[in-house]
């Protein structure tokens, strides 16, 4: 398929012998088997697999309906949800947006995130910024019950409707969640709250394509037709990316490196490894084994993260997501004085100088023992975000099961919350809340 992602491992297998790299492509196309035929680990979780070319024209219209009402009537929009229920939206929303378009007057309304901490502060300030203004809020969540994002719901939810009333709270309150159960869907029917459900066999990172993410994207502004339709290239003819991605990380790690580094060299890509570091971490760091998901932006961390990468102990390796073309062209200019000796690169482009800072710095680190991979995309559009979303999904999948994990369950995610519902004397939780105190007084 030509303009597509691409994958490039040449350094990844390097000392491998003929043979073990024929048994790790064995051992992937096995893993894709498997996958492909639902009769794996998690198997009830495999909805998202044809996803992208299942979505219909009723689906499309529906969302963008419901994105239009909150584009005319709201200066805000409140997206809450965590984990799975907000990275993947913030992570599209951020590589296709102005970087500063929260500081310029946009066209529609400016989303903005609640629900993915418990931050105080971060909910005052938030709520201090949209007092006075019309806002609506799309509220996420799968299971109904998360402490987060519930924490934040009640609170919007409560100042919507005293500062609008509950009419405007009513058409301006959209719930994404579960077909009948958890909380938030019972809140949803008594309040009257036009909702959209995520399907019982997609899990949270896995949900981006459904209204989860679709419904956001589309109020911020973007063509989720084009975005799903760039998922559904890398469904239909993306495999062998997808393959080459999962034999070289796999490979690296029985080699020793249990880190695997996200680079890019693009600003806007940002929030692209932190969707991406939650779906490798939630679905590979089981039974004890996965492979650590870290992320750098570089150039900036080149002068932090950098030395560490280049000179630090010998565990990691390095995935750079680079991307062909910029949407806008800056010329460096010359100086007549040449004061700052950068006359040298008058006339380029700065993304010409970005692009030789990247090479370089995968030279050195190939140089200093870090294994490269490349995964390519033109540019970021809708259209590659789709299908980077769909390929990173797919491998993902792939290398749980060549892992040997099931990776579409999070059973630890469990721990923390079992304390903090101790701690805080939820109902229910009387024993483990006795047995806390005994351990804090130890
Ligand atoms: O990937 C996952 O399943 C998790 O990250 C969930 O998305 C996250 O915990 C939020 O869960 P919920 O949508 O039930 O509130």
């Amino acid at each position: 398929m030509d303009n597509c992602i691409r994958v490039i491992s040449r350094y990844a297998l390097e000392g491998k012998t003929a043979e073990c790299a024929q048994s790790l492509r064995e051992c992937a196309l096995a893993a894709k088997q498997t996958l492909e035929s639902g009769s794996g680990l998690g198997n009830d979780f495999l909805g998202w697999l044809h996803l992208p070319s299942s979505i219909d024209e009723q689906q499309f219209s529906a969302i963008e309906q419901s994105a239009a009402q909150l584009r005319n009537e709201c200066e805000y929009v409140i997206c809450i949800g965590i984990g799975g229920s907000y990275l993947g939206a913030k992570a599209v929303i951020e590589a296709l947006s102005d970087h500063f378009a929260a500081y310029k007057n946009t066209n529609g309304p400016k989303v903005l995130f609640a629900g993915s901490n418990i931050g105080e502060d971060y909910l005052y300030d938030m709520m201090d910024l949209v007092r006075g203004h019309k806002f609506g809020i799309i509220v996420i969540s799968k299971s109904g019950t998360t402490t987060e994002p519930g924490i934040a719901f009640r609170i919007f939810k409560d100042m919507l409707e005293k500062q609008e009333g509950k009419g405007f709270a009513q058409r301006n309150i959209i719930a994404v969640t579960d077909a009948h159960r958890g909380a938030l869907r019972g809140l949803a029917t008594q309040e009257g709250y036009a909702t959209y459900v995520i399907p019982d066999d997609v899990g949270g990172r896995f949900s981006v394509l459904t209204p989860v993410g679709l419904l956001p994207i589309a109020v911020a502004g973007f063509d989720i037709r084009a975005l799903v339709a760039g998922a559904v290239e890398m469904e239909q003819n993306g495999d062998e990316q997808v393959l080459e991605y999962a034999i070289a990380r796999n490979a690296l790690y029985q080699n020793g490196k249990k880190i695997e580094v996200l680079a890019n060299f693009t600003p806007r890509l940002h929030y692209v490894a932190e969707w991406w570091k939650q779906l490798y971490g939630e679905s590979e760091g089981k039974d004890h084994k996965g492979i650590f998901p870290a992320s750098v932006d570089f150039t900036t961390d080149l002068h932090s993260m950098g030395q560490m990468i280049q000179d630090g102990e010998r565990t990691l390796f390095e995935t750079v997501l680079s991307v062909g073309d910029q949407q806008h062209e800056v010329i460096i200019p010359t100086d007549k004085d040449d004061l700052d000796g950068l006359n040298y690169i008058a006339g380029k482009n700065v993304d010409y100088v970005n692009k030789m800072a990247e090479l370089g710095t995968r030279l050195a680190h190939v140089d200093g023992g870090v294994p490269n991979l490349l995964i390519t995309i033109p540019a970021v559009n809708e259209r590659y975000m789709g299908q980077l979303i769909y390929f990173f999904e797919k491998a993902c999948g792939v290398s749980g099961y060549m892992l040997g994990v099931n990776p579409f369950d999070q059973p630890g995610v469990e721990a923390y919350k079992k304390n903090m519902f101790a701690l805080l004397e939820k109902p229910g939780h009387e024993e483990a809340t006795a047995a806390i105190k005994e351990k804090l007084k130890q």
